[in-house]
């Protein structure tokens, strides 16, 4: 784990700076992208370098970490609406080649289907995450299996509460979703993790310092052999 603390604007631009190796070394990579507040700065400047032709989406493939269970993608509150809005319609990738889970209809059997499409697809070459206050990745809540594969989740209401600022009220929070499993994201041939913020310093804490366990999610990245992990200084506050 690789570790890198420094203000959100230059975690944006170092962050970036990986895509932009990756896409030119490997044009038509695999990328797992993450939605809420935390990528944020990043997708405005992957945005921002395509616009300049420093990088090209054109031949890459992407899959999102998961969804609402009950919205579909014209919903705003959608991860599918989420990415469309916030990264695809601003860059040249072709919207056939991006993959966000389906959050109609979804049953386990369904969603075990998307790690086969990821296998097909020559697995995940960088996949990107954020962590909830509980340590959740994905929505990979607390207790969740490390062998877990895409599945349907009951969100808890730490989540629901957390995620309530996006909606007009907590009864309008999905009370489930479809996640990639912990096992899907440790797949991944290297991760970046992306922490911000002073809500997130003790559990950025457990991550790192912490016992591997599944009651701490994140914790599990320990044990994969390429992490960066990029928080800035008040989420690194308590390490
Ligand atoms: C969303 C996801 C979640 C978020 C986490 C943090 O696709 O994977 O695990 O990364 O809930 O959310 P923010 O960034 O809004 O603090």
């Amino acid at each position: 784990m690789r570790i890198i603390v420094d203000t959100p604007e230059n975690i944006a631009r170092l962050a970036a700076k990986r895509y932009v190796a990756l896409l030119k070394e490997k044009p038509n990579a695999v990328l797992g992208y993450a939605t809420g507040s935390t990528p944020l700065g990043l997708y405005g400047e992957l945005a921002r370098l395509n616009a300049a032709g420093e990088v090209s989406f054109a031949d890459a493939v992407t899959f999102n970490l998961d969804e609402y269970v009950g919205l579909d993608g014209t919903h705003d509150q959608s991860y599918r609406w989420f990415m469309d809005k916030n990264l695809f319609d601003r860059i040249d990738i072709k919207k056939e080649n991006t993959h966000v889970p389906c959050g109609i209809g979804m049953t386990d059997e369904k969603a075990a289907g998307y790690d086969r499409q990821i296998e097909a697809a020559g697995g995940i070459d960088l996949q990107l995450l954020g962590i909830g206050n509980n340590g959740h990745i994905g929505f990979n809540e607390p207790g969740t299996p490390f062998g877990s594969v895409t599945h349907v989740v009951e969100l808890t209401e730490s989540t629901r509460q957390a995620n309530a600022r996006f909606f007009a009220s907590i009864d309008e929070v999905p009370t489930a979703a479809v996640s990639m499993g912990i096992k899907t994201v440790m797949n991944a041939r290297s991760i970046i993790f992306i922490a911000l913020g002073s809500a997130k310093a003790e559990i950025v804490k457990k991550m790192i310092c912490g016992e591997v366990t599944p009651e701490v999610p994140a914790s599990v990245l320990q044990l994969h052999p390429d992490v960066e992990v990029y928080i800035d200084h008040a989420a690194a506050a308590l390490l």
